[in-house]
């Protein structure tokens, strides 16, 4: 008989798309219905992102490119090197920009602490939502595999039944807070984790589903959080929301942004990175993303950039500065020369940073960046910046 493979083990397994990719095993599992040697895998695709990975039977293995990897593990252990072989080759693996700020301990520990994810599906509104990641829900939960979300305050419940109880008597019909936009059936609402706890708390369980590398061991009490709803005769439902710390000294304009899967690449992410651009222009400052930004982020936040420099600097026929800039559009300086560095479009003469335009490129380049997404209409939206009150 068989032995089974140990954690650590590298082989290539069948995705979804009927081809073999390399995996490597992250944890295993007894099947309940087999034999004492039958398990199933949890394994991470080491090609793609960390949403992928999946428990696997046997039978999707190809036993013959088994590579065993577990060595190295405790060669880590055993040296306590700071960055060993096999770290270097997991963080060159996930290609997720922004690592490069995790130091390797921290990243290892945060992909041990939530190497399999806890809850499958969730239930929210009219949706079953298959999750992504690992999120730290209070240990109650941990026997179960799905839950079952209220649409409007986001209290979670084990059983359908307990959620079905729950609507009847559930009196809100939107997301706790001040109503900020409504422009047609959009709304944002602004939500004070200081004034609606319980709220902030399990909107930061339910993002953590599909956010990679966040914590949540911050105190809501320090957010606001800016939910998008569609809005019917039903009510206001939940698209996505962005946080935003009440004060940030690293002038971060937005914490965690999350669109849910059913919603996405329909252009609410970049409304909402545009939104959280316009609260930065009516406070007059600059603002930027908190690091590391996930490949999904960064795939929007460099096309949001793009088009909006690239709209600017075609009016301007490339006569302005990044300075200039970055007054019209509250994104720093820093994220500007980066977007334009990536396009090619900067020069550096004499000690300076130039900005060469020629208009057929800017051209190419805004088209290659998408779509606009949907656009804020700064006429709807009714704001102050946050004040500490008393
Ligand atoms: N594959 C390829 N490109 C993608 C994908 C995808 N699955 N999703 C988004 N993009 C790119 C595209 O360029 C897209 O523009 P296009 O559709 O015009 O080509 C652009 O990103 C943004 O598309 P939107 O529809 O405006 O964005 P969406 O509503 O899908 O939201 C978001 C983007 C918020 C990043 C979403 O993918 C999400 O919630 N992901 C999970 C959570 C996450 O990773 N958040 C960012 C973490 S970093 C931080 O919080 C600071
Ligand atoms: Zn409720």
């Amino acid at each position: 008989m068989m032995q089974p493979l140990e954690v650590g083990t590298r082989v290539l397994c069948r995705w979804r798309d009927g081809k073999h990719h390399p995996v490597k095993v992250i944890e295993r599992r007894r099947l309940q219905s087999g034999g004492p040697n039958d398990y199933e895998y949890y394994v991470h695709y080491t090609e793609f992102n960390r949403r992928l990975d999946e428990w696997v039977r046997l039978e999707q293995l190809d036993l013959d490119s088994v590579e065993n990897d577990v060595d190295e593990k405790v060669e880590d252990k055993v040296t306590g090197l700071k960055m060993t072989r096999h770290q270097k080759r997991k963080i060159d693996e996930t290609h997720v920009e922004g690592h490069e700020e995790l130091d390797a301990a921290s990243l290892r520990e945060h992909e041990e602490f939530t190497k399999v994810k806890n809850i499958a599906t969730i239930e929210l509104g009219r949706y079953e939502i298959e999750t992504w990641y690992f999120s730290p829900f209070p240990p109650e939960y941990n026997d179960c595999l799905n839950l079952y979300f209220c649409e409007f305050c986001l209290t979670f419940m084990k059983r359908k039944q307990q959620l079905q109880r729950h609507m009847k008597k559930c009196d809100l019909k939107h997301p706790p807070g001040d109503e900020i936009y409504r422009s047609g059936t959009l709304s944002m609402f602004e939500v004070d984790g200081k004034k609606n706890k319980v709220y902030g708390q399990n909107l930061c369980y339910l993002a953590k589903l599909f956010l990679d590398h966040k914590t949540l061991y911050y105190d809501v009490d320090l957010f606001l959080f800016y939910v998008l709803c569609e809005c019917d005769d039903r009510g206001c439902h939940m698209v996505g929301y962005f946080s935003k710390e009440k004060h940030s000294e690293e002038s971060y304009n937005l914490a965690c942004i999350l669109t849910l899967p059913p919603y996405q690449r329909k252009g609410y992410g970049k409304f909402l990175i545009a939104f959280s651009y316009e609260l930065s222009k009516k406070e007059g400052k600059v603002g930027t993303p908190e690091r590391p930004l996930s490949d999904l982020g960064l795939l929007s936040y460099r096309g949001y950039w793009t088009r909006v420099l690239l709209d600017i600097l075609k009016k301007h026929k490339g006569n302005i500065s990044i300075k200039e800039l970055s007054d019209m559009t509250a994104i720093r300086a820093e994220d500007i020369l980066a977007t334009l560095q990536a396009l090619e479009l900067i020069q550096y003469r004499k000690g300076q940073h130039v900005i060469c335009a020629d208009p057929k490129v800017l051209d190419r380049h805004l088209k290659a960046a998408g779509r606009g997404g949907l656009e804020v209409d700064v006429s709807k939206l009714i704001w102050t910046p946050y004040k500490e009150q008393g």
